[in-house]
C-alpha cells in the first residue's frame, strides 16, 4: 500500500435498551446504533509519524511509540487501533464527531470503530465486522486501560437501520442476531436524556462493578454471573452470599430474565410490554448493581411522570443518559419537564434528542490523497 492511499468512515454511538453490564458477564445485551456518529479519515504516510487530529487539537508521534500507557487521552483511542492492528508506518487520522462524549453512548467506541474501519478500507484488509470489533476493542481495553466490555464496538460496527442487535457473550466471541426495531411504527418516538454528569470508564465504579460481579461468579461456583440465571437454587444461592455480592448477584440474574423478555417484546413489536421492564431494569441498576446517580434518577422519574411509556438509565451508568419511549404529542412536555426539574436543583440543563435505530459503520470513501507532509 502506497502514502497516500486514504478512506473514510463514520461509526455510531450506541444506546442499550436492556441487557447493561452483561457483555463482560456472559449474558446478552439488547441495544442499537444511534444516527449521530463519529467520522474519521485515515491517509496513510511514507514515514513513520502518527498524527491524530480532532478539531484544533493534535496528537503526534511515532508508530513505534505506540505501546499501552504510552499515548494520553482520546487520542489514544486512535493510537490504540494502530497499535492493535500492528500497523507499523505512518498514518493521519482526523475525527470529526456529532457525539457527546462521557454520555454514556459509546463516543469512544465510535471513534475506534470509524479508525478501524477507514484503515481496514485504506490498508485493504478484509476485515469481517466481528474481527474489527475485536481490534476496536483490544485498542480500548489493552492500549488505553479501560475495562469495558465488548458490546459498544460491536454495535457500532454491526447495528442496522430500523434494527436492534441482540447479542450474545456466552461464547468465547460473541454473536448476535437482529431484531425489528421501529417504536415510530407503534406510535412512539425513542428519547435520549444525556444528564451532563460525566464518568470515566477508565477510573472507578464501572472497574469495581465488574470486580464485585466476578467475585460473586466465584462464590456461587460459576464461570460468569450470567449463569448463575440458570441455578437451580438460586435464591438459597443467594442468601448464603454477603449482602453486596448477593445484590450485584441479583441484579445480573434478573437482567438476564429482562432481557429475554424485552427481546420478545421486540420480536412481537409489542412495546407497551416495555414499561414495566424497564422500570424494573432502572430500579436494579439504581438498588442492586448500584450504578445510577441522582440525575439520572431524576431524568427517569421524570419523563415517566410526563408521559414516557418507558425509561432507564442507559450505558455504563455513574453519569450518562437515560433512554426513554415517548407518544410523539408528549415530547416536547417530557423535554419540558425534565429541563424544569434539573433547574429547580440548579443542576446543569440536560440534553434531550430523538433517534431512530441508526446504521452501523460505514465506508463513506475511498481512495488517494496528496501523501501528507
Ligand atoms: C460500557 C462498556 C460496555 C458495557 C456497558 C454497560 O458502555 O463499555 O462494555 O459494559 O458499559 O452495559
Amino acid at each position: 500500500m502506497t502514502a497516500g492511499a486514504s478512506a473514510t468512515a463514520a461509526a455510531p454511538g450506541r444506546v442499550n435498551l436492556i441487557g447493561e453490564h452483561l457483555d463482560y458477564l456472559g449474558g446478552r445485551c439488547l441495544s442499537l446504533a444511534l444516527e449521530r456518529r463519529t467520522t474519521a479519515t485515515v491517509t496513510l504516510r511514507g514515514d513513520d509519524r502518527v498524527l491524530v487530529r480532532s478539531g484544533r487539537r493534535t496528537w503526534q508521534g511515532s508508530v513505534t511509540d505506540l505501546v499501552p500507557g504510552a499515548v494520553p487521552g482520546w487520542p489514544a483511542y486512535a493510537a490504540g487501533v494502530l497499535w492493535a492492528l500492528g500497523v507499523r508506518r505512518g498514518v493521519d487520522v482526523a475525527i470529526s464527531s456529532d457525539l457527546p462524549s462521557g454520555a454514556g453512548l459509546s463516543s469512544s467506541a465510535a471513534l475506534s470503530s470509524a479508525v478501524a474501519l477507514a484503515l481496514d478500507a485504506a490498508l485493504d484488509l478484509g476485515l469481517s465486522r466481528g474481527e474489527l470489533a475485536e481490534v476496536a476493542y483490544r485498542a480500548e481495553s489493552e492500549m488505553v486501560g479501560a475495562p469495558t466490555g465488548r458490546l459498544d464496538q460491536l454495535v457500532s460496527l454491526a447495528a442496522e437501520p430500523g434494527r436492534a442487535l441482540l447479542v450474545d457473550f456466552a461464547g468465547e466471541r460473541p454473536t448476535w442476531e437482529v431484531l425489528p426495531c421501529r417504536p415510530d411504527g407503534s406510535g412512539l418516538a425513542l428519547l435520549v436524556v444525556d444528564t451532563r454528569v460525566r464518568h470515566d470508564m477508565r477510573v472507578g465504579g464501572y472497574g469495581e462493578r465488574r470486580a464485585e460481579c466476578e467475585a460473586a461468579a466465584r462464590r456461587l461456583g460459576v464461570r460468569l454471573l450470567a449463569d448463575a440465571a440458570a441455578l437451580p437454587d438460586l435464591a438459597d444461592r443467594l442468601a448464603g452470599l454477603p449482602d453486596l455480592l448477593a445484590r450485584r448477584a441479583r441484579f445480573v440474574t434478573e437482567e438476564v430474565a429482562r432481557v429475554g423478555a424485552v427481546a420478545a417484546a421486540l420480536h412481537a413489536g409489542d412495546w407497551d410490554a416495555l414499561g414495566p421492564l424497564l422500570d424494573a431494569g432502572h430500579a436494579g441498576a439504581r438498588d442492586d448493581l448500584q450504578i445510577s446517580c441522582p440525575e439520572l434518577d431524576l431524568a427517569v422519574a421524570t419523563v415517566r411522570g410526563a408521559g414516557a411509556t418507558a425509561a432507564r438509565m442507559t450505558g455504563g451508568g455513574f453519569g450518562g443518559s437515560a433512554v426513554a419511549l415517548v407518544p410523539p404529542a408528549s415530547v416536547e412536555r417530557v423535554t419540558r419537564a425534565v429541563g424544569a426539574a434539573f433547574e429547580e436543583r440548579g443542576w446543569t440543563a440536560p440534553q434531550v434528542f430523538a433517534t431512530a435505530a441508526g446504521r452501523g459503520a460505514e465506508v463513506l470513501r475511498r481512495g488517494r490523497a496528496a501523501p501528507p507532509a
